[in-house]
């Protein structure tokens, strides 16, 4: 018997099943050999939430949640937090290595010179209410660029996918900023190509009257940083929608889009959002304590709290603190970080969250920081997003060159009604 294996006796039965274990895993098909009798089905395993499944095996993002280790493709976060940009970042990413110079230019070249939209674009936004959140928006218009670029159906193509990378990762922040401008009833702005991409997505929002607009290099920097830490967490529930959505082979847009959806809700990357609402709500360090009196009744959770893999300080909530400081200095303290500060220090001693291990995620100070830089809460779910694309692209690529992979189709324990016979109309109650 091999060592590399697991012994399974079915006290059903008494039989005995000698089941492989490869990397701590074993193949849930392997279970299905499992039965009662010849006509039974098989067994299978339970796992609602994915709470312990392992979806696809994955060579882009690495964590340690038990230890606070988060790396792409085997560099740790914070260096390249200290090193890189988001770019070249996008670039290791998606493509699993750090581009040479060269590599560099060509990509910055590609994705700088994608990021125009088609001007019918607009009119899709000029539909929207005023107050349309612009979730909503970019949504609706991450799966509009289907429509305009058939060719993305070509999925095996690699030609063709390179083409929607460039696409999509040029044209978010101008969906995402069109959205933005939208929403105030003021005029687009388009691309500058000579500024970064953190810069221009700067100058796509924020400008207004002068000839050039010149990003502060404080927040351009802060916002590339930001970018950075949010590019890929691997198989989070935006990533597995895109995995999901894109296994039935559909376009790389409308994967992306359904993605975006699952990231705006807010237990996911709307968190930010509900970050700012509730220090808001909370309104001053006097009235933390009883806020958290009632997160632990059960009535509230603490948003920005928790996380399904990390079980200590998410590493990159450690590094937007610092960040935090540098758009502070710039832009003026925010007056909620007080009270950020002591939800912080009363929850890290409070047996509560000590002993549910429940940390500040990445979502607890963004939303301090992209304030402070000016934006409406509404934005912060799609600041998310826009780096985010970089990390939906790799699991989708990823997904589709993996030989093992399928169109995703879980399976089900039905515990509905059996057969019965159809009730007319006169006799329902
Ligand atoms: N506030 C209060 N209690 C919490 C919180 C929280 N934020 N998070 C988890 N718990 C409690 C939960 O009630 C449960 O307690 P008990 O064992 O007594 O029932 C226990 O901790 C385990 O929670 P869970 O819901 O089983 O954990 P999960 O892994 O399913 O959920 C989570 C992870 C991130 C959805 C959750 O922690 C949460 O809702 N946090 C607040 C929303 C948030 O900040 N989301 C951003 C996540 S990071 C960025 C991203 O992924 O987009």
């Amino acid at each position: 018997m091999s060592r590399d294996s697991l012994t399974i006796t079915d006290n059903r039965t008494g039989k005995t099943y000698e089941i492989p274990v490869t990397d701590d895993t074993i193949r849930a098909f392997d279970l299905r050999q499992i039965k009662l009798n010849q006509n039974d089905f098989g067994m299978m395993s339970y796992d609602p939430a994915f709470n312990n499944t392992a979806l696809c095996k994955s060579k882009i993002s690495f964590i340690d949640g038990d230890n606070g280790i988060l790396r792409y493709r085997g560099y740790p976060i914070e260096e390249l937090a200290e090193r890189s940009t988001y770019l070249e970042t996008a670039y290791l990413i998606i493509f699993g290595e750090l581009p040479t110079r060269k590599q560099l230019e060509e990509w910055t070249y590609h994705v700088t010179h994608h990021t125009f939209i088609h001007e019918s674009i607009k009119k899709f936004l000029d539909g929207f209410h005023y107050d349309a959140h612009p979730m909503g928006m970019l949504i609706s218009t991450i799966a509009a660029l289907s429509t305009f670029y058939p060719d993305a159906r070509h999925i095996f193509d690699a030609e063709s996918r390179r083409k929607q990378t460039y696409r999509l990762i040029g044209k978010m922040p101008t969906l995402a900023a069109f959205a933005y401008r939208h929403s105030l009833g003021m005029p687009f702005v388009y691309p500058d190509n000579e500024l970064t991409y953190p810069g221009n997505f700067l100058n796509m929002l924020f400008k207004t009257t002068e000839l050039k607009y010149r990003p502060n290099p404080t927040l351009e920097h802060a916002l590339d940083i930001l970018f950075i830490l949010h590019a890929d967490h691997e198989q989070n529930c935006s990533a597995a929608a895109m995995r999901n959505v894109g296994s039935s082979h559909v376009d790389p847009y409308s994967a992306c889009a359904a993605a975006t959806a699952a990231l705006y809700g807010p237990l996911h990357g709307g968190a930010n959002e509900e970050v700012l609402r509730m220090l808001m709500e909370i309104g001053s360090i006097g009235n933390v304590p009883s806020y958290i009196k009632r997160v632990k009744s059960g009535e509230k959770r603490l948003m920005g709290f928790g996380h399904r893999i990390y079980k200590n300080y998410d590493p990159r909530a450690r590094i937007i603190k610092r960040i935090a400081d540098e758009v502070f200095d710039v832009m003026g303290r925010n007056p909620l970080l007080d009270i950020a500060l002591e939800v912080e220090r009363i929850a890290l001693q409070d047996e509560y969250f000590v002993s549910r291990k429940l940390y500040p995620n990445v979502d607890f100070y963004t939303g301090l920081i992209y304030q402070s830089m000016g934006f409406p809460v509404t934005m912060f779910p799609v600041l998310f997003a826009i780096p985010r694309t970089s990390g939906w692209i790799a699991q989708w690529e990823e997904m589709l060159l993996d030989p093992e992979q399928k169109i995703a189709r879980p399976r089900q324990i039905y515990m509905g009604h059996d057969q019965r016979p159809y009730v007319p109309m006169d006799q329902r109650s």
